[in-house]
C-alpha cells in the first residue's frame, strides 16, 4: 500500500518535526516545519521546509527556505515562529550550535541564538541577522534557551522563549521590543513540577482568557496522563491539561486565520523515542496534524476541532451500523449519540472503549500500532459527542467537540477497514484527498 497520507502535511522526502513559523501571509497560509530532506530519520542538515496554501486544502511545497549555513547556526535552524509587518514577514528561530569535545552540552557546549530573516514572498530569505545570543539570556539559564514565539499586542511586541534552567527547571523566558531588532528582557514563568525544560512556548488570549503552551521534559508518568516521554499542554489559572492524551503529538503552535479563527497545528510525533515509523522504508518520516480550530469553553478550558475547511473534503455518508461495514480510508466519522458505554474497533486491531469512566485506544496487533500499546484517560464529565477522521496512517479522534483529543499514526495493510461498532449512533462520510504539489 501506498502510505502517503491524503490530509495530513508530510515531508516529500527526509524527516519533519514541529511546525514553525504558521501564518497567513499574502493571501496564503504558511506552514513551514522542522525539515531534514536528507535522511527519513532525520540525520543531517536540519532547516524549514514550506508548505503554502490558499485555504488549507491545497498545498504547496516550496522547498527547504531556511538553510543552516552560518557558523551561529551551523547545527540546525530549529523551530520558531514569523510575523507580518508593514507587508513583510519577520522569521524568527533558533540557531542550534553543538560544539566538538568534551561537554555535557547542558551548562556547556552548546549555544542557542536567536536569529532573524525576513521575506517578502514567504520562501526566498533575507540575510541573517543574529539577535540573541547565551550571554543575553539571564544568568540562571543553562544553554537549553529555543524555540521564539512572537506576538504583537498594545503597541508592543513580545518574544517567549523556552528554557532550560541551571538548576533544571523548564522557564518560559519573555522579552519585549517595539522594532522586532532590539529585544528586552522583561521576566520569566514557571510553575512548580512542571519539568527540567519547556520546549516551543507559545502564549495567546482567546476571547479575554489568556493561555501559555508549553511543552515540559522530565513529567514522571501517570496512569492516565502523561504518558509519552514529554508533554505538551496549556497552563490555565495555573493548572496544566495536555493538548491530547495519544501516542504521537508534541511542540503545537497557534495562528490567527484572516476570518478571526485561532488555530493550532501539532506534530505528529515525538523527539528521543525508540520508535520507528514504518513510513522510513519509503524515504520519509512523520507528519502534522489537521489544523484544529481552538475555542474557549464556559469554564476557560479549550476545546479542538478540525477547522471547518475540512468538512468541505466530505463526500457521501453510511449510518453507523450495528453490524460490521467496510469503510475506505480516509473517512471522518462523526457520532453525536453516545451510550453511556460504548466501543469500536477496525480490523479488530484497535480498539476504542469507554466504560463510563475510563476512556481507551488500544492497539492489539504490533503491525497495525507500530508496536505501541495503548492510551487511557480519565474522563471528569458525560461524553456526548465523538468525531473520528481517519487518514492512510494517522487518526484523530475528538471527544466532547476536543475536550479531549487522541492522535495517533497506526499503519494497515490495505486502505479497507472493517469497522465494529456498538453504544454509537451517527455518520461516516467519506472523504476527498487534498492536494499536494
Ligand atoms: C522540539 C524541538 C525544538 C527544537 C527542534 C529541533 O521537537 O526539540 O525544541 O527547536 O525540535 O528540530
Amino acid at each position: 500500500m501506498n502510505q502517503r497520507q491524503k490530509l495530513h502535511l508530510e515531508p516529500p522526502t527526509g524527516w519533519m518535526n514541529d511546525p514553525n513559523g504558521l501564518c497567513f501571509f499574502n493571501n496564503a497560509f504558511h506552514v513551514y516545519f522542522q525539515y531534514t530532506p536528507t535522511s527519513p530519520f532525520g540525520k543531517g542538515d536540519r532547516g524549514w521546509g514550506h508548505y503554502t496554501s490558499p485555504d488549507l486544502l491545497h498545498w504547496n511545497f516550496t522547498g527547504m527556505v531556511l538553510k543552516p549555513d552560518i557558523p551561529e547556526d551551523r547545527n540546525g535552524a530549529y523551530s520558531g515562529s514569523a510575523i507580518e509587518k508593514d507587508g513583510i514577514l519577520h522569521i524568527f528561530y533558533t540557531g542550534n550550535v553543538k560544539k566538538e569535545g568534551n561537554y555535557d552540552y547542558i551548562l556547556e557546549g552548546r549555544e542557542a541564538n536567536v536569529i532573524k530573516v525576513t521575506t517578502k514572498d514567504g520562501h526566498q530569505m533575507s540575510e541573517k541577522r543574529v539577535l540573541l545570543r547565551n550571554s543575553d539570556y539571564p544568568d540562571f539559564c543553562s544553554c537549553h534557551v529555543r524555540d521564539p514565539k512572537v506576538w504583537f499586542e498594545n503597541g508592543t511586541y513580545y518574544m517567549i522563549l523556552g528554557a532550560r534552567t541551571k538548576d533544571d527547571k523548564g522557564v518560559a523566558l519573555l522579552y519585549t521590543s517595539t522594532d522586532l531588532e532590539n529585544w528586552t528582557y522583561e521576566r520569566h514563568d514557571t510553575k512548580e513540577n512542571m519539568g527540567y525544560m519547556w520546549e516551543c512556548p507559545d502564549s495567546f488570549s482567546l476571547n479575554g482568557t489568556d493561555y501559555l503552551s508549553i511543552c515540559p521534559q522530565g513529567l514522571p508518568s501517570e496512569t492516565y496522563r502523561f504518558q509519552n516521554i514529554y508533554q505538551a499542554g496549556y497552563l490555565l489559572e495555573n493548572e496544566f491539561y495536555e493538548w491530547d492524551y495519544g501516542f504521537d503529538f508534541y511542540a503545537p503552535q497557534t495562528f490567527d486565520t484572516p476570518d478571526g479563527r485561532k488555530l493550532l497545528i501539532g506534530w505528529m510525533g515525538l523527539p528521543d523515542i525508540d520508535y520507528e515509523n514504518p513510513t522510513t522504508e519509503y524515504g520519509f518520516q512523520h507528519c502534522l496534524t489537521l489544523p484544529r480550530e481552538l475555542t474557549k469553553r464556559e469554564d476557560g478550558l479549550l476545546l479542538q476541532y478540525p477547522a471547518k475547511e475540512l468538512s468541505s473534503l466530505r463526500t457521501s455518508y453510511i449510518e453507523i451500523e450495528l453490524e460490521e461495514e467496510d469503510l475506505t480510508l480516509p473517512f471522518d466519522l462523526e457520532a453525536d449519540a453516545l451510550e453511556e458505554r460504548f466501543s469500536l474497533s477496525l480490523n479488530q486491531d484497535l480498539k476504542i472503549e469507554y466504560d463510563g469512566s475510563i476512556f481507551r485506544l488500544l492497539f492489539s496487533s504490533n503491525e497495525f500500532g507500530g508496536k505501541r500499546g495503548e492510551r487511557k484517560i480519565k474522563i471528569e464529565e458525560p461524553l456526548k459527542d465523538l468525531r473520528i477522521l481517519a487518514d492512510l496512517t494517522s487518526l484523530e479522534i475528538y471527544l466532547n467537540h476536543g475536550r479531549y483529543v487522541l492522535s495517533t499514526r497506526f499503519y494497515p495493510t490495505c486502505e479497507t477497514l472493517s469497522l465494529k461498532a456498538s453504544g454509537i449512533r451517527g455518520k461516516i462520510y467519506s472523504l476527498n484527498s487534498m492536494t499536494f504539489v
